[in-house]
């Protein structure tokens, strides 16, 4: 054990992650995510304590969106810059190389030799996986197409958490696009490091993919499909809520007649348990009444928040610094 063991933060490279990718939430496990949110608690206080800190000062982050942001990409960049490092933002990729026809891996190879780490969004589901591949810094998933989007996953635990103080024992109801929604997908497969319930609530188009219900079947977590949220809210602690992902619908006739299948309203709060909580990854586009929002219960804000404090902690770890 070294001299700063004791220490919330310092060089730490024999701990999880460090130099690695972050692809996918089935490279975590209990005692990795433990380490994970015992760290963005330590970011957490430290920004209410200090605001920034040099803890990579001299640092480089890469954030490279081939794919719409605001969230994701702007929390990177927060977490980054309060971190004391900086970051090269390509946000546009139209005005990157990338409209010259350049390939993702010419492209994640340029620039590794400016940075030090690399975010990536793109449509296409393992794109980071076969970039990182060709990276030899570490590269992050900030979502692959309808695969998967494991920083929101760990943020969306990290909230359950710090919420409701636990993860056992609760029902996880997602509701909305199972199908084409990442976050889900991503969040269903962490969630099975705890011992919990989830229902999924969708229409009949836009079930979760069995891939991901074997997967979780297989880890021996209970598992159920329902057409209306009624049936299971009363039950329900934690309401994760979907937008319809409508860039990923062929046939907008097909989107048009799902898109309005699930509104939370304050009616819907009125028969929710009184300690539970409503998130979503957002962007919210007419699933959650904005009345809603005024409710102790809304919790979709305050997770962006806490999506900071995830990224910082994640940042520092791949960096060696956590
Ligand atoms: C999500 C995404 O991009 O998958 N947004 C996010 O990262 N907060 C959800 C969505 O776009 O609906």
């Amino acid at each position: 054990m070294t001299s700063n063991a004791h220490l919330p933060f310092g060089d730490q490279r024999s701990a999880p992650f460090y130099g690695s990718d972050i692809l996918s939430v089935k490279q975590f496990d209990q005692q990795s995510l433990d380490y994970t949110f015992g760290v963005a608690h330590e970011m957490r206080e430290m920004v209410s304590r200090v605001g920034s800190f040099d803890l990579l000062k001299g640092k480089i982050l890469a954030n490279l969106f081939y794919e719409p942001s605001t969230r994701t990409s702007s929390s990177f960049l927060a977490a980054m810059e309060r971190l004391g490092g900086s970051v090269i933002a390509i946000n546009e990729v139209h005005y990157s190389s990338v409209s010259k026809g350049e390939s993702l891996p010419d492209t994640i190879r340029s620039l590794e030799c400016y940075a030090d780490v690399v975010v990536l969004r793109h449509p296409e589901v393992g794109a980071s996986a076969m970039a990182a591949e060709y990276a030899t810094k570490p590269l992050i998933n900030a979502g692959d197409g309808v695969g998967e989007h494991p920083t929101q996953a760990l943020l969306d635990l990290f909230t359950i958490r710090e919420e409701l103080g636990g993860v056992d024992g609760l029902t996880v109801t997602m509701v909305g696009d199972l199908k084409y929604g990442r976050t889900v997908h991503s969040l269903a497969r962490l969630l099975t490091n705890y011992d919990v319930s989830i229902n999924y609530v969708s229409p009949d188009i836009l079930r979760m993919p069995t891939e991901v219900t074997e997967e979780v079947a297989a880890k021996g977590v209970s598992q159920s499909e329902h057409d209306a949220l009624d049936s299971v809210l009363g039950d329900t602690d934690v309401l994760y809520v979907t937008r319809v992902q409508k860039e990923r619908f062929d046939d907008l006739d097909a989107y048009e007649s799902v898109r309005g299948a699930y509104t939370v309203t304050p009616e819907t709060m009125d028969k929710a348990k009184e300690r539970m909580i409503v998130m979503h990854p957002l962007p919210r586009v007419g699933e959650i009444d904005p009345a809603v929002d005024t409710d102790a219960r809304a919790a979709y804000f305050r997770q962006m928040e806490y999506g900071l404090y995830v990224r910082m902690a994640l940042l520092a770890m791949v960096l060696g610094k956590a």
